[in-house]
C-alpha cells in the first residue's frame, strides 16, 4: 500500500457567512456537534430518530440493528416500506402534487417539466407494464438507458413493484452489459432506440441486441424499448416491445409492493481491484433514509430549492441524488440528457441561470474541464451568465484540487456559496465525509468531517488509530444504515473486500487512504490503497482492463496498467503492453495503440480506454516474477526512478517503455 504519511498543512478555511448558518437546516458547528454527540451516546436510537423521521413506513420497525451475524448487517429489518410511495405518493399526500418534480433539458435544448402527479401517472403505469408482463418481487431488471425522465421513471417503476433494478450506465459495451445481464439473472431490460449526446445520436437498443447475442442471457424474457430518435432498430418479436405500446393499455394507479426494509433496491455494478467487477446489493429502508437525509443536511435542500446533480442515473451519484433522494424530500431537479460541453462549453452555466439552480452538484472533473474552456473561448466563460440563483455547491467523485475548489467558489459561486466536497462511494449509498453548509469552515481540498453517525476514521495496517496529522487508512467503525449488504451472488467477496481479516473484520474498509488535519481533525482523502483508479470520477479496477488488453489474444502476450497523475481527468490509465509480435515503433506503434484502444471500448467502454499506450519486449519483474508496478507507476509519470532495478532481467525495457502512443 501507498501511504501518506506527511501531514497537510491547513490552508485558508472560508466560514460560512451569518446567512447561511442561520438558515441552514443544520445551524452551526454546535448543532453539527450535537448531533455527533447524540449519534455517539446511541447510535441505534439515532438512526431510528431519523428513520421514523424521514421515511413513511407501512408497518413500523421495532429493531433498528441486527448484527447477529455480522457483517452482513440488517437495519429496520421488520419494518415495511416502499420506495416509489416514499418518493411519490408521499408528497402528493402532502399537497404537492402539481409541484414540478424534474425539469427535463434534452441535449437539443428543449424543455419537459413533470409534475409530482405526472411522475406518479407514469411510474404506476410502467410498473403495471412491468407486472402485466409477469416481472414480480425480487426478479432483477436490467436499465440500459441514457439521462430521462423514463430512466427516472423505469426506476421507480422497479422499486414500486418490489423488483430489483441494476442500471448499466449507456456508455458501457455490449461485452459489459452482457457479463452485468448475465451475473443478475435479469428477467427484462428496459432501454430506448438510441441515446443523444452532444448532438450525436448513439446506439442503446443495438447494444442491448449484441449483448443477448453473446450469450448466457437466457434468464431475459423480454426488451422493452422506449423511443428517443424514432431511429429504426431491430426489432426480435416477441421478446421485443415497444413500452408506449405497453403503456396505452395501462392503468394509472398502481398498488406499491410493501417491502422489508431488508428487501434489495438495486444492484450497481462497480469495480474493485480484482476480478470482474462487483455486484453492490443496496436495501430499500436504510439506503432511501440516507438518501433523503443527506439531501437535506449537506445540500440544505429547502422546498423552493432548484437541485441539480449532473450525474448519469448509471451511477450510484444518480442513484441517490437524482432518482431517490430529492424526490424523497419532495424537490424539484433538473435532469439533464447531454453534456457540459455542447453546444458549447457555457451549457452548465446557461442552464443554471435558465433553470434558477439553486444547488448544484458535479464532478471536479467537468469542473477542470469547464475552467480550460472558460480560458480559451471567452463566450464559454461563465461570468456571461447569471449565476445569481445559485446557493450552494457540491463536488463528488475525486479529490477537488485546491485550485479547482478557489475557480468553483470564486467564478461559479461568486465567493458566496459554500462548496460541499462529498466524500462516499457506490458501496455507502450515500455521503459519509462532507461538510455541512451552515455548520463547518470549508477548507479546500479538505472533504471536511464525517456526516453524523457515520463512524469514520483513520488507520494503520494493523487497524490501531493513528494521531491526526498522519496519513494512514479510511475505515468506518460501525455499521450505518445505507451501507452495502453484500455483492451480489458472492458473500464471500463481500466480507473479503469490505471487513478483512486484517482488521478483524471489525471495520468497513473503504480502499482509500485518509489523513487528518493535526488541528482540526478535518480530513483529506489520500487516494485509492489499491489496485483502482479513478479517471475523471469513474472508477475502474486495472486488473479489469487488463484482462480486457490480453483478451486481445491475436495482438497482447502480455499487459500492465496503471494510473498516473492527469491535469484534467484526475488519473489517466497508462497500459504496458507486450506484443505478440515485434516491437513496433513509429507509426506501426500508434496504430496498433488505436486498435488496441478501440478493442478496449468494445470490451468495457470508451471509459476505459487507456491515454497511453506503452510497449517494450517485456515487462519488469521482480525475481519472484511480480510485475513491478510501483516502477511502472513513475515511468508512467515520466519520473527518473530511485527504485532499485537491479534485479530487473532486461534494463533496455525501461528506455523502450519510455515511449507512449
Ligand atoms: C471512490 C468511489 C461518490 C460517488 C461517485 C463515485 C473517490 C469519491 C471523493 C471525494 C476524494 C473521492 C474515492 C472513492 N471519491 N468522492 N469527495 N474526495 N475522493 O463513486 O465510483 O464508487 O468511487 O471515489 O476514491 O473510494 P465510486
Amino acid at each position: 500500500m501507498d501511504l501518506a504519511t506527511t501531514a497537510v498543512s491547513s490552508p485558508s478555511a472560508y466560514s460560512p457567512s451569518k446567512d447561511t448558518v442561520r438558515n441552514a437546516h443544520i445551524s452551526g458547528r454546535a448543532a453539527y456537534d450535537r448531533l455527533v454527540a447524540e449519534a455517539e451516546a446511541d447510535h441505534e436510537g439515532y438512526w431510528a430518530r431519523l428513520a421514523r423521521e424521514f421515511i413513511t413506513w407501512k408497518t413500523p420497525f421495532t429493531q433498528v440493528l441486527d448484527d447477529s451475524n455480522a457483517p452482513f448487517f440488517k437495519w429496520f429489518a421488520d419494518g415495511t416500506l416502499n420506495a416509489s410511495y416514499n418518493c411519490l405518493d408521499r408528497n402528493i399526500e402532502r399537497g404537492l402534487g402539481q409541484k414540478t418534480a424534474l425539469i427535463f433539458e434534452a441535449d437539443d435544448g428543449a424543455v419537459t417539466q413533470v409534475t409530482y402527479a405526472e411522475l406518479l401517472e407514469r411510474t404506476c403505469r410502467t410498473a403495471n407494464a412491468l407486472r402485466s408482463l409477469g416481472v414480480q418481487k425480487g426478479d432483477r431488471v436490467v436499465i440500459y438507458m441514457s439521462m430521462s425522465v423514463d430512466g427516472v421513471v423505469a426506476m421507480q417503476a422497479c422499486a414500486r413493484i418490489g423488483a430489483i433494478h441494476s442500471v448499466v450506465f449507456g456508455g458501457f459495451s455490449s461485452q459489459a452489459l452482457r457479463d452485468r445481464i448475465a451475473d443478475t439473472g435479469a428477467v427484462a431490460v428496459l432501454t430506448a432506440d438510441q441515446q443523444v449526446r452532444g448532438g450525436k445520436h448513439l446506439p442503446l437498443k443495438a447494444v442491448v441486441d449484441d449483448a443477448l447475442a453473446l450469450g448466457g442471457c437466457d434468464s431475459v424474457r423480454h426488451v422493452l424499448v422506449t423511443k428517443r430518435t424514432g431511429a429504426e432498430v431491430p426489432f426480435n418479436a416477441p421478446r421485443d416491445l415497444w413500452m408506449a405500446d405497453l403503456l396505452a393499455v395501462q392503468p394509472t394507479t398502481c398498488e406499491p409492493e410493501w417491502v422489508s426494509a431488508e428487501h434489495p433496491l438495486f444492484l450497481l455494478y462497480t469495480s474493485g481491484s480484482t476480478g470482474k467487477p462487483k455486484g453492490v446489493q443496496h436495501s430499500t429502508g436504510g439506503y432511501l433514509l440516507h438518501a433523503a437525509l443527506t439531501c437535506k443536511w449537506t445540500f440544505d435542500l429547502k422546498p423552493e430549492d432548484v437541485f441539480w446533480c449532473t450525474a448519469d442515473i448509471g451511477w450510484v451519484t444518480g442513484h441517490t441524488y437524482i432518482a431517490y433522494g430529492p424526490l424523497a424530500l419532495g424537490a424539484t431537479e433538473v435532469v439533464f440528457e447531454g453534456v457540459p460541453t455542447y453546444p458549447d462549453a457555457g451549457r452548465f452555466w446557461k442552464m443554471i441561470q435558465d433553470h434558477l439552480v439553486t444547488v448544484f452538484y458535479t464532478a471536479p472533473t467537468a469542473i477542470r474541464s469547464l475552467i480550460k474552456a472558460a480560458e480559451s473561448t471567452p463566450t464559454a466563460h461563465p461570468r456571461n451568465y447569471d449565476l445569481s440563483s445559485l446557493r450552494i455547491l457540491g463536488s463528488v467523485g475525486e479529490p477537488i484540487n485546491p485550485a479547482a475548489w478557489e475557480w468553483y467558489h470564486q467564478h461559479i459561486g461568486g465567493g458566496r456559496c459554500p462548496i460541499v466536497d462529498t466524500f462516499w462511494q457506490t458501496e455507502t449509498g450515500g455521503h459519509m465525509i462532507t461538510p455541512l453548509p451552515g455548520a463547518h469552515d470549508l477548507v479546500p481540498g479538505s472533504c471536511s468531517l464525517p456526516f453524523p453517525g457515520i463512524a469514520a476514521d483513520v488507520v494503520d495496517e494493523a487497524g490501531n488509530p493513528v494521531p491526526w496529522g498522519q496519513g494512514g487508512i479510511l475505515v468506518v467503525k460501525k455499521p450505518w444504515p445505507a451501507m452495502i449488504r453484500n455483492v451480489w451472488g458472492d458473500p464471500e467477496r463481500y466480507k473479503s473486500s469490505y471487513y478483512p481479516q486484517d482488521f478483524q473484520g471489525r471495520y468497513y474498509l473503504a480502499g482509500d487512504g485518509a489523513i487528518r488535519d493535526a488541528v482540526t481533525g478535518n480530513f483529506t482523502i489520500t487516494g485509492r490503497i489499491d489496485d483502482v483508479l479513478n479517471v475523471s470520477g469513474h472508477r475502474m479496477g486495472t486488473m479489469e482492463i487488463e484482462s480486457a488488453l490480453v483478451s486481445c489474444t491475436t495482438l497482447v502476450a502480455e499487459a500492465a496498467v496503471v494510473g498516473r497523475p492527469d491535469d484534467t481527468t484526475g488519473e489517466a490509465i497508462c497500459a504496458f503492453v507486450v506484443l505478440k509480435g515485434a516491437l513496433p515503433a513509429g507509426k506501426e506503434a500508434a496504430a496498433v495503440a488505436g486498435e488496441l484502444r478501440s478493442w478496449i471500448a468494445r470490451e468495457i467502454g470508451p471509459i476505459a480506454k487507456p491515454k497511453d499506450i506503452r510497449f517494450a519486449e517485456n515487462l519488469p519483474k521482480t525475481r519472484s516474477g511480480k510485475i513491478m508496478r510501483r516502477l511502472l507507476r513513475s515511468v508512467a509519470k515520466g519520473e527518473t526512478s530511485t527504485q532499485d532495478t537491479s534485479t530487473l532481467e532486461n534494463p533496455a525495457i525501461l528506455e523502450q517503455l519510455g515511449q507512449a502512443y
